[in-house]
């Protein structure tokens, strides 16, 4: 990969630029640890890796897998955050204050291993099929996605530091220069990958599984391969320890201090998980805007979904 002093650079926010890299904006910070993750990361056989777009629902399917893979273990959920459960690849592993015992501590071929990231398929694409390891892709539509973010940054942002303006932030997600973004190319990557290896990747939506999570739960467990699809008690148990009421009261999701990878406490992934939430604060005009690209980028690549 690229030299980061010599990548292409745009202001994003709080004084903040992001650089980019195969035409994807990122965080200058986060860019060692992706750098680091595409050349080094060699998936067994049997891992299994959450990938997504920021503020899609990686919190939520990050409590699926780990309930699904470890569920007599599902205790585990209330004492410990989802994020702590399943490390953040360009992160926690590979990140620079990553945990280095990370890998030897499960470093045998036969454990399920599982990672999270948010590195696009265009970046990772052949290490996940070279390995034959298994991903898993949640997606949300475009302006749900972009209000979480969009809240986000605010809530947490410092308070010397301006606030981010949704007006920006909507011009900045249709520009395509937003952390990880531009979002489309992001998601139909996956998609693509799913559609061409539907028996290594699958692909979700955060509104399927809003809408009848049991049912996508089942699917998800036997795309895992795991033995209780059918058990509908175990799987109630399931959706029920990760749903948003349940898992955002465990006082672990309730905590305030920061993460020591993110200026972010555990507490701000958990905030409304409603599927329109954009409808209270995106005006008529952003959200007209966005479905024009929303039908530019996806329906016209036959991915009826966004609007
Ligand atoms: P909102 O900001 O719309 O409330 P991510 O985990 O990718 O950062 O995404 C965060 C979004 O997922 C937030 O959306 C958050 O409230 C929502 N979320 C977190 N846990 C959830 C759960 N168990 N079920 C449904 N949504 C959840």
């Amino acid at each position: 990969m690229e030299n980061q002093n010599l990548l292409p650079e745009e202001k994003w926010w709080g004084g903040q630029n992001l650089q980019q890299i195969n035409g994807f904006w990122l965080l200058p910070m986060m860019i060692p640890g992706i750098q680091r993750a595409v050349a080094e990361f060699k998936p067994h056989p049997n891992d299994i890796i959450l990938a997504s777009f920021p503020k899609t629902g990686t919190t939520w399917l990050k409590s699926l897998l780990y309930a699904i893979i470890n569920y007599s273990s599902l205790d585990s959920l209330v004492k410990n955050s989802p994020h702590d459960l399943i490390p953040f690849l360009e992160v926690d592993v590979y990140g620079e204050s990553s945990k280095s015992n990370i890998m030897s501590d499960t470093n045998s071929c036969d454990a399920t291993r599982m990672f999270n990231t948010h590195i696009p398929y265009q970046f990772l694409g052949e290490t996940f099929e070279s390995s034959g390891c298994r991903v898993v892709y949640v997606t949300r539509n475009p302006k749900d996605t972009l209000n979480s973010l969009w809240h986000f940054v605010n809530k947490w942002k410092m308070d010397e530091q301006a606030p981010w303006e949704l007006e920006e932030a909507v011009e900045q997600f249709c520009r395509g220069v937003i952390p990880g973004a531009p979002y489309y190319e992001h998601v139909l990557g996956y998609r693509m990958a799913s559609l061409k290896n539907p028996g290594k990747v699958f692909f979700i939506t955060y509104e399927e599984l809003k809408n009848d999570t049991n049912t996508h739960v089942k699917r998800l467990i036997e795309f895992l391969g795991c033995p209780f699809r059918d058990d509908d008690k175990k799987v109630e148990e399931i959706v029920k320890s990760c749903s948003f009421e349940i898992l955002s009261s465990h006082e672990v999701n309730k905590f305030e201090e920061c993460r020591p990878w993110f200026p972010m406490p555990n507490n701000s992934f958990f905030r409304q998980a409603e599927v329109g939430d954009h409808k209270r604060y995106l005006s008529e005009e952003a959200i007209e805007r966005i479905d024009a690209l929303t039908r530019e980028k996806f329906h016209k690549s036959g991915f009826i979904y966004g609007i």
